[in-house]
């Protein structure tokens, strides 16, 4: 697996998003949250093989999906449930679901995040690496952080109290609306044996993953059925 981080600008505020690439087969790669494909990027890519599948995995993250199906015209691509909705003109070949493709099971298992009113995704477990990918259901923000400005920084720490305090982005927290769905779905992410955490912002997760999901996820963890 392969990891890019690259700027954003969002609501004033400044802070990078994260890219991963994953090795599917031998040869196939799949592009997870891509960023926009600069021919630099595309060689780079290309390098470590086909790009199979283009993944816009969740309902905040497909700004750049068109520039990476023009990158890798072979590609299939994957989008969560919602952003059809949200760019209706986007060409793309498949939705996620709970159910990996054939494509990469095996390699991947995936969660669709459900029951919240503001955003959704879907969750990957990478299983050599025991690794849980997301992209806004863990945000950590420290001071280690690079290329955050002073905007997100006072939101972050004075406003959400997220600041080296992972917890889900906050149109998640604002907007859990069927807490018993959004249960059932953090409940299976959490039967996956991870040890680590990449998310789109912030600083990785190495230790004690389980843990600080379990703490950043208790709102709807405790909802009951
Ligand atoms: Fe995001």
């Amino acid at each position: 697996m392969w990891l890019q981080e690259y700027p954003i600008h969002y609501a004033g505020c400044d802070f990078n998003a994260r890219m991963s690439v994953i090795r599917v087969t031998d040869t196939e790669l799949l592009l997870h949250s891509p960023c926009e494909i600069d021919p630099e990027t595309k060689e780079a890519i290309s390098a470590l093989g086909k790009i199979a599948y283009i993944v816009a995995p969740g309902s905040y993250h497909y700004f750049h999906i068109a520039s990476a199906q023009a990158a890798f015209s072979d590609a299939e691509t994957y989008i969560c449930p919602g952003i059809e909705r949200k760019l209706p003109d986007l060409d793309f070949d498949w939705f996620l679901g709970d159910r990996p493709p054939k494509a990469w099971a095996g390699i991947l298992d995936q969660v669709l995040v459900r029951g919240n009113k503001h955003i959704w995704e879907v969750a990957f477990y990478h299983r050599s690496s025991r690794t849980l990918l997301l992209v806004d259901l863990i945000e950590n923000f420290t001071d280690q952080t690079p290329n955050v400005n002073w905007l997100l920084k006072l939101w972050w720490k004075a406003v959400f109290r997220m600041w080296d305090n992972p917890k889900p982005a906050p149109e998640y927290q604002m907007g859990w609306q069927d807490k018993t769905a959004a249960n059932r779905s953090l409940s299976k992410i959490l039967e996956w044996d991870f040890d680590k955490i990449i998310m789109s912002h912030g600083d990785l997760i190495e230790v004690n993953a389980k843990e600080r999901v379990l703490e950043a996820w208790a709102k709807p963890l405790s909802a009951t059925e």
